[in-house]
């Protein structure tokens, strides 16, 4: 059955009466350019066919009443001008922060009923979160519409994690579910949030594994990283690492804490790195892309740690088989979760095979594989 057939049927059952619309925004994976978005760096991420969607329809009242078919099947039940944290249903800040979000620039809006499901892996480096912030952004500008344009739209969606949820993630994860392009992945300048979109050949399948390590206390290392790089730039008096070069960080290595000069070092060197693989997208050059992506993943496992030895073992597997003919790198925040290959369509059976025979033997957990298309973004 498909997510939107789901949905509408839950609906049905959950409110005595068909849904007005439903709508979709997608997850993302990203192919290089992690850790750079909140230092104003280059991301290349691209939506994937996975995602969140909502059937909804419109209340009279400030009512928002949700029913989280992924989540124990919860409803939760909240008023639009009286909104506070969650402590027991967490999932259910999202839509909260979001809401409280979108309402600052548009205080008039009324409630809705809602029903969300989705099939992007949680917790796993592909975005669940965003997606389910930019489909409710959707849901809501589509139920009053609102004149709301996806790069706002993405905005209102961080705000709600940096401001309400309590992570200090970048713009990245929003900004491509909102404006990603099918077939493509985006390039994106975090310092001014233009965006180019790049073609993926289509000889290439995007190739995701999940590691299913599971993540704890993902947000304090994720802020404490963010933290380090900040102070890093306000010691070149700079307001983002974005500013600082490769040559004026050696310089200054032995006047910055080693542990902060590995951390900056791997910003500064992964935007490089986003815009050699653009390049090497563009003109169908494996083997540099190769090149870059085994850097990045290097640099984020020794430089910014964040890595951990089953995403390391996955990626040195694939590597294995691939050699020039695509690239591997862990994806997304890091401490557990995907990587992410680039792979030529006729060797997919190849790496599915090294993954499915080598993985779990290794390291005892059962891996997942996706194979991915880029899809559009939910305000494209
Ligand atoms: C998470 C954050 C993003 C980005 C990545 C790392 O996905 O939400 O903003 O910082 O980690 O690249």
């Amino acid at each position: 059955m498909t997510q939107q057939a789901l949905v509408q049927g839950l609906f049905e059952q959950q409110f005595q009466s068909a849904a007005e619309l439903v709508c979709h925004a997608p997850g993302r994976v990203n192919i290089i350019g992690d850790h750079t978005d909140y230092n104003d760096g280059f991301v290349l991420p691209a939506a994937i066919n996975y995602g969140t969607t909502i059937a909804a329809s419109k209340r009279e009242d400030n009512v928002v009443k949700v029913y989280a078919h992924d989540c124990d099947a919860q409803t939760n039940e909240f008023i639009l001008n009286e909104i506070s944290f969650d402590e027991e249903m967490m999932w259910s800040n999202y839509v909260k922060g979001t809401l409280q979000a979108l309402m600052t620039k548009y205080p008039d809006i009324k409630g809705a009923d809602l029903v969300v499901t989705g099939n992007v892996p949680q917790g796993a480096g592909l975005s669940s979160s965003a997606s389910f912030e930019v489909a409710i952004l959707k849901t809501f500008t589509e139920l009053y519409q609102l004149d709301l344009d996806g790069v706002t739209a993405a905005l209102m969606g961080q705000r709600a994690e940096n401001d309400f949820v309590g992570c200090n993630c970048g713009i990245m994860d929003q900004l491509i579910s909102a404006m990603g392009q099918k077939d493509h992945a985006m390039l994106l300048d975090c310092k001014d949030l233009s965006f180019e979109d790049a073609p993926i050949p289509d000889n290439l399948t995007l190739f995701i594994v999940n590691s299913n390590v599971k993540r704890g206390l993902v947000d304090s290392a994720y802020n404490l990283r963010r933290q380090q790089c900040e102070a890093v730039a306000e010691y070149f008096g700079v307001s983002a690492l974005r500013e600082v070069t490769l040559e004026q960080l050696n310089a200054a290595q032995d006047k910055i804490e080693p542990e902060l000069f590995k951390r900056a070092r791997h910003v500064v060197s992964e935007n490089a790195r986003v815009v050699a693989t653009l390049k090497a997208l563009k003109t169908n050059d494996m083997a540099s892309m190769s090149i870059a992506m085994k850097a990045s993943h290097n640099s984020l496992r020794d430089d910014f740690e964040v890595t951990t030895k089953e995403m390391d073992g996955l990626v040195e597997m694939i590597d294995g088989v691939l050699g020039t003919n695509g690239g591997v790198r862990m994806t997304g925040g890091g401490f557990g979760g995907c990587i992410v290959a680039l792979v030529p369509t006729i060797m997919v059976e190849q790496i599915e095979e090294v993954v499915n025979s080598k993985y779990e033997k290794t390291f005892g957990l059962k891996p997942n594989i996706y194979l991915c298309t880029a899809t559009q973004g939910a305000f494209r």
